[in-house]
Protein backbone atom coordinates (compact mmCIF):
# COMPACT_ATOMS: atom_id res chain seq x y z
CA UNK A 1 0.00 0.00 0.00
CA UNK A 2 0.95 3.19 -0.71
CA UNK A 3 0.44 5.40 1.76
CA UNK A 4 1.81 9.23 0.09
CA UNK A 5 -1.45 8.50 -2.46
CA UNK A 6 -3.75 8.30 0.87
CA UNK A 7 -2.04 11.25 2.41
CA UNK A 8 -2.43 12.89 -1.27
CA UNK A 9 -5.67 12.52 -1.52
CA UNK A 10 -6.68 14.19 1.65
CA UNK A 11 -4.72 16.94 1.08
CA UNK A 12 -6.04 17.11 -2.55
CA UNK A 13 -9.51 18.49 -1.94
CA UNK A 14 -13.11 17.03 -1.42
CA UNK A 15 -13.16 13.47 -1.70
CA UNK A 16 -15.89 11.50 -4.45
CA UNK A 17 -19.58 11.11 -1.72
CA UNK A 18 -20.59 8.49 -3.92
CA UNK A 19 -18.04 6.27 -6.13
CA UNK A 20 -19.51 4.21 -8.50
CA UNK A 21 -17.62 1.08 -9.68
CA UNK A 22 -17.81 -0.94 -13.31
CA UNK A 23 -15.74 -4.05 -12.15
CA UNK A 24 -14.18 -5.60 -15.29
CA UNK A 25 -11.52 -7.64 -16.42
CA UNK A 26 -12.56 -10.79 -14.43
CA UNK A 27 -12.47 -13.52 -17.70
CA UNK A 28 -9.54 -12.05 -19.21
CA UNK A 29 -7.54 -11.78 -15.52
CA UNK A 30 -8.39 -15.71 -15.45
CA UNK A 31 -7.74 -16.65 -19.64
CA UNK A 32 -4.19 -15.06 -19.49
CA UNK A 33 -3.38 -17.11 -17.00
CA UNK A 34 -4.76 -20.19 -17.94
CA UNK A 35 -7.37 -20.41 -15.75
CA UNK A 36 -11.61 -20.85 -15.75
CA UNK A 37 -13.57 -17.90 -15.88
CA UNK A 38 -14.34 -18.86 -12.39
CA UNK A 39 -10.96 -18.18 -10.68
CA UNK A 40 -10.87 -14.56 -11.98
CA UNK A 41 -14.34 -13.67 -10.45
CA UNK A 42 -12.79 -15.58 -7.34
CA UNK A 43 -9.97 -13.24 -7.54
CA UNK A 44 -12.14 -10.42 -7.93
CA UNK A 45 -13.98 -10.73 -4.37
CA UNK A 46 -10.45 -9.45 -2.55
CA UNK A 47 -10.58 -6.73 -4.83
CA UNK A 48 -14.27 -5.91 -3.71
CA UNK A 49 -12.41 -6.26 -0.15
CA UNK A 50 -9.91 -3.52 -1.26
CA UNK A 51 -12.15 -0.91 -2.84
CA UNK A 52 -14.71 -1.46 0.26
CA UNK A 53 -11.79 -1.03 3.12
CA UNK A 54 -9.56 1.65 0.56
CA UNK A 55 -13.68 3.49 0.33
CA UNK A 56 -13.55 3.66 4.52
CA UNK A 57 -10.01 4.88 4.68
CA UNK A 58 -10.56 7.60 2.27
CA UNK A 59 -13.83 8.85 3.52
CA UNK A 60 -15.67 7.84 0.67
CA UNK A 61 -19.25 7.52 2.06
CA UNK A 62 -21.31 5.34 -0.49
CA UNK A 63 -20.04 2.56 -2.67
CA UNK A 64 -22.04 0.92 -5.61
CA UNK A 65 -20.76 -1.46 -7.27
CA UNK A 66 -21.96 -3.76 -10.41
CA UNK A 67 -21.76 -7.25 -9.15
CA UNK A 68 -24.45 -8.83 -12.21
CA UNK A 69 -25.92 -7.42 -14.49
CA UNK A 70 -29.30 -8.31 -16.06
CA UNK A 71 -27.21 -9.31 -19.23
CA UNK A 72 -24.70 -11.67 -17.18
CA UNK A 73 -28.55 -13.84 -17.34
CA UNK A 74 -27.35 -15.52 -20.70
CA UNK A 75 -23.90 -16.17 -19.52
CA UNK A 76 -23.46 -20.17 -19.27
CA UNK A 77 -24.73 -21.56 -16.30
CA UNK A 78 -21.76 -22.91 -14.86
CA UNK A 79 -20.40 -19.28 -14.48
CA UNK A 80 -24.20 -18.08 -13.40
CA UNK A 81 -24.00 -20.61 -11.01
CA UNK A 82 -20.26 -19.79 -9.76
CA UNK A 83 -21.01 -15.68 -9.43
CA UNK A 84 -24.11 -16.86 -7.47
CA UNK A 85 -22.21 -19.02 -4.86
CA UNK A 86 -19.52 -15.90 -4.67
CA UNK A 87 -22.13 -13.90 -3.80
CA UNK A 88 -23.44 -16.22 -1.11
CA UNK A 89 -20.11 -16.51 0.18
CA UNK A 90 -19.31 -12.95 0.15
CA UNK A 91 -22.55 -12.87 2.18
CA UNK A 92 -21.94 -15.30 4.99
CA UNK A 93 -18.16 -14.74 5.08
CA UNK A 94 -17.89 -10.99 4.82
CA UNK A 95 -21.14 -9.88 7.10
CA UNK A 96 -19.39 -9.64 10.44
CA UNK A 97 -15.96 -8.04 9.17
CA UNK A 98 -18.29 -5.39 7.28
CA UNK A 99 -20.92 -4.93 10.27
CA UNK A 100 -17.62 -4.29 12.64
CA UNK A 101 -16.33 -1.59 9.87
CA UNK A 102 -19.50 -0.11 10.07
CA UNK A 103 -20.19 -1.06 6.74
CA UNK A 104 -24.35 -0.75 5.40
CA UNK A 105 -24.74 -3.30 2.48
CA UNK A 106 -27.72 -2.59 0.10
CA UNK A 107 -28.60 -5.23 -2.57
CA UNK A 108 -30.24 -3.48 -5.24
CA UNK A 109 -31.78 -4.94 -8.91
CA UNK A 110 -34.30 -7.43 -10.23
CA UNK A 111 -33.59 -9.92 -7.34
CA UNK A 112 -36.56 -11.75 -7.89
CA UNK A 113 -34.87 -13.63 -10.64
CA UNK A 114 -32.33 -14.92 -7.66
CA UNK A 115 -32.48 -18.55 -6.29
CA UNK A 116 -33.78 -18.63 -2.63
CA UNK A 117 -30.50 -19.91 -1.11
CA UNK A 118 -28.70 -16.59 -2.76
CA UNK A 119 -32.23 -14.74 -1.79
CA UNK A 120 -31.78 -15.16 1.62
CA UNK A 121 -27.43 -14.71 1.93
CA UNK A 122 -28.58 -11.36 0.72
CA UNK A 123 -31.34 -10.83 3.41
CA UNK A 124 -28.63 -11.80 6.20
CA UNK A 125 -26.01 -9.65 4.83
CA UNK A 126 -28.92 -6.60 4.93
CA UNK A 127 -29.86 -7.32 8.13
CA UNK A 128 -26.78 -8.07 10.08
CA UNK A 129 -24.60 -4.75 9.03
CA UNK A 130 -28.03 -2.69 9.20
CA UNK A 131 -27.20 0.90 10.75
CA UNK A 132 -23.79 0.98 9.97
CA UNK A 133 -22.48 4.59 9.84
CA UNK A 134 -19.10 4.68 7.79
CA UNK A 135 -20.17 3.69 4.43
CA UNK A 136 -23.29 2.94 2.28
CA UNK A 137 -22.31 -0.21 0.09
CA UNK A 138 -24.27 -1.14 -2.61
CA UNK A 139 -24.30 -4.35 -4.40
CA UNK A 140 -26.25 -3.84 -7.59
CA UNK A 141 -27.39 -7.45 -8.49
CA UNK A 142 -29.23 -8.58 -11.78
CA UNK A 143 -29.30 -4.93 -12.37
CA UNK A 144 -29.80 -2.86 -15.71
CA UNK A 145 -30.22 0.88 -15.52
CA UNK A 146 -32.73 0.40 -18.41
CA UNK A 147 -34.77 -2.26 -16.52
CA UNK A 148 -34.62 0.37 -13.82
CA UNK A 149 -35.94 3.42 -16.40
CA UNK A 150 -38.63 0.99 -17.34
CA UNK A 151 -39.82 -0.07 -13.60
CA UNK A 152 -39.65 3.86 -13.01
CA UNK A 153 -42.16 4.69 -15.77
CA UNK A 154 -44.63 1.96 -15.10
CA UNK A 155 -44.64 2.84 -11.08
CA UNK A 156 -45.36 6.36 -12.47
CA UNK A 157 -47.26 5.29 -14.64
CA UNK A 158 -49.74 3.65 -12.39
CA UNK A 159 -49.77 6.30 -9.76
CA UNK A 160 -51.00 8.45 -12.58
CA UNK A 161 -53.66 6.24 -13.09
CA UNK A 162 -54.54 6.06 -9.55
CA UNK A 163 -55.10 10.17 -9.44
CA UNK A 164 -52.21 10.21 -6.89
CA UNK A 165 -50.16 12.14 -9.80
CA UNK A 166 -50.78 14.23 -13.15
CA UNK A 167 -48.73 13.85 -15.65
CA UNK A 168 -47.87 17.47 -15.64
CA UNK A 169 -46.41 16.95 -11.58
CA UNK A 170 -43.89 14.48 -12.89
CA UNK A 171 -40.41 15.73 -12.75
CA UNK A 172 -37.00 14.66 -11.40
CA UNK A 173 -37.67 14.25 -7.72
CA UNK A 174 -40.41 11.77 -8.51
CA UNK A 175 -38.34 9.70 -11.49
CA UNK A 176 -35.55 9.82 -8.84
CA UNK A 177 -38.04 8.56 -6.12
CA UNK A 178 -38.72 5.22 -8.39
CA UNK A 179 -35.16 4.42 -8.94
CA UNK A 180 -33.23 1.85 -6.70
CA UNK A 181 -31.08 4.53 -5.72
CA UNK A 182 -33.81 6.39 -4.16
CA UNK A 183 -32.50 8.73 -1.44
CA UNK A 184 -29.03 8.37 -2.62
CA UNK A 185 -27.00 11.43 -3.91
CA UNK A 186 -25.50 10.48 -7.63
CA UNK A 187 -22.65 9.00 -8.33
CA UNK A 188 -19.47 11.74 -8.02
CA UNK A 189 -16.86 9.35 -9.38
CA UNK A 190 -17.48 6.43 -11.90
CA UNK A 191 -14.23 3.97 -12.30
CA UNK A 192 -14.66 1.10 -14.56
CA UNK A 193 -11.62 -0.98 -14.60
CA UNK A 194 -9.55 -3.34 -17.32
CA UNK A 195 -9.46 -0.32 -19.64
CA UNK A 196 -13.17 -0.20 -21.05
CA UNK A 197 -14.60 3.16 -21.24
CA UNK A 198 -18.86 2.01 -22.10
CA UNK A 199 -21.70 2.76 -19.57
CA UNK A 200 -22.89 -0.77 -20.22
CA UNK A 201 -26.36 -0.02 -18.94
CA UNK A 202 -25.15 1.20 -15.98
CA UNK A 203 -27.23 3.82 -13.71
CA UNK A 204 -27.74 5.45 -16.68
CA UNK A 205 -30.14 8.34 -14.74
CA UNK A 206 -27.79 8.72 -11.84
CA UNK A 207 -24.55 9.12 -14.41
CA UNK A 208 -25.68 12.31 -15.79
CA UNK A 209 -23.07 14.23 -14.84
CA UNK A 210 -20.51 11.79 -13.27
CA UNK A 211 -16.60 12.47 -13.55
CA UNK A 212 -15.55 9.18 -15.36
CA UNK A 213 -12.17 7.00 -14.44
CA UNK A 214 -10.99 4.11 -16.37
CA UNK A 215 -8.12 2.26 -15.19
CA UNK A 216 -6.09 -0.39 -16.93
CA UNK A 217 -6.16 -2.73 -14.17
CA UNK A 218 -7.85 -5.88 -14.66
CA UNK A 219 -10.50 -5.98 -11.61
CA UNK A 220 -8.69 -9.16 -10.21
CA UNK A 221 -5.44 -6.81 -9.36
CA UNK A 222 -7.64 -3.54 -8.38
CA UNK A 223 -6.27 -2.16 -5.14
CA UNK A 224 -6.91 0.47 -2.48
CA UNK A 225 -3.72 2.60 -4.32
CA UNK A 226 -6.10 2.18 -7.64
CA UNK A 227 -8.90 3.12 -6.00
CA UNK A 228 -6.96 6.50 -4.38
CA UNK A 229 -5.45 7.48 -7.72
CA UNK A 230 -9.16 7.25 -9.43
CA UNK A 231 -10.12 9.95 -6.25
CA UNK A 232 -6.71 11.99 -7.24
CA UNK A 233 -7.66 11.93 -10.79
CA UNK A 234 -11.03 13.24 -9.52
CA UNK A 235 -9.82 16.18 -7.16
CA UNK A 236 -7.92 17.19 -10.63
CA UNK A 237 -11.66 17.76 -12.33
CA UNK A 238 -13.62 20.82 -12.27
CA UNK A 239 -17.18 19.94 -12.57
CA UNK A 240 -19.41 22.55 -14.20
CA UNK A 241 -22.49 20.65 -14.54
CA UNK A 242 -23.21 22.20 -17.91
CA UNK A 243 -22.55 25.65 -16.43
CA UNK A 244 -19.33 27.47 -17.59
CA UNK A 245 -16.94 28.72 -14.89
CA UNK A 246 -16.45 31.71 -12.78
C1 LIG B 1 -16.87 -8.54 -15.07
O1 LIG B 1 -15.80 -9.31 -15.54
C2 LIG B 1 -17.26 -8.96 -13.73
C3 LIG B 1 -18.43 -9.61 -13.42
C4 LIG B 1 -19.42 -9.98 -14.43
C5 LIG B 1 -18.73 -10.05 -12.05
C6 LIG B 1 -18.20 -9.24 -10.91
C7 LIG B 1 -18.14 -10.12 -9.71
C8 LIG B 1 -17.18 -10.11 -8.76
C9 LIG B 1 -16.10 -9.14 -8.72
C10 LIG B 1 -17.14 -11.15 -7.68
C11 LIG B 1 -18.18 -11.15 -6.66
C12 LIG B 1 -18.71 -9.83 -6.27
C13 LIG B 1 -19.16 -9.54 -5.05
C14 LIG B 1 -19.76 -8.23 -4.76
C15 LIG B 1 -19.08 -10.52 -3.96
P1 LIG B 1 -15.97 -10.14 -16.88
O2 LIG B 1 -16.27 -11.57 -16.53
O3 LIG B 1 -16.97 -9.50 -17.78
O4 LIG B 1 -14.51 -10.02 -17.46
P2 LIG B 1 -14.06 -10.01 -19.00
O5 LIG B 1 -14.63 -8.76 -19.61
O6 LIG B 1 -12.56 -9.97 -18.91
O7 LIG B 1 -14.58 -11.28 -19.62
Amino acid sequence: MDSDLLQRLRLGGAVPRHVAIIMDGNGRWAQRRGLPRYEGHRRGMSAVREAVEGSVEAGVGILTLFAFSTQNWDRPPTEIGALMSLLRAYAQKEKRSLAAQGVEVQVLGDLDRLDDGTKSAIESIVRGTAGGQSLRLNLMISYSGRDELIRAARLLASRTLSGELTPDEIGAAEVEECLYTRGLPDPDLLVRTSGEQRLSNFLLWQLAYTEIHTSPVLWPEFTRDDLYRAILDFQSRERRFGRVSV
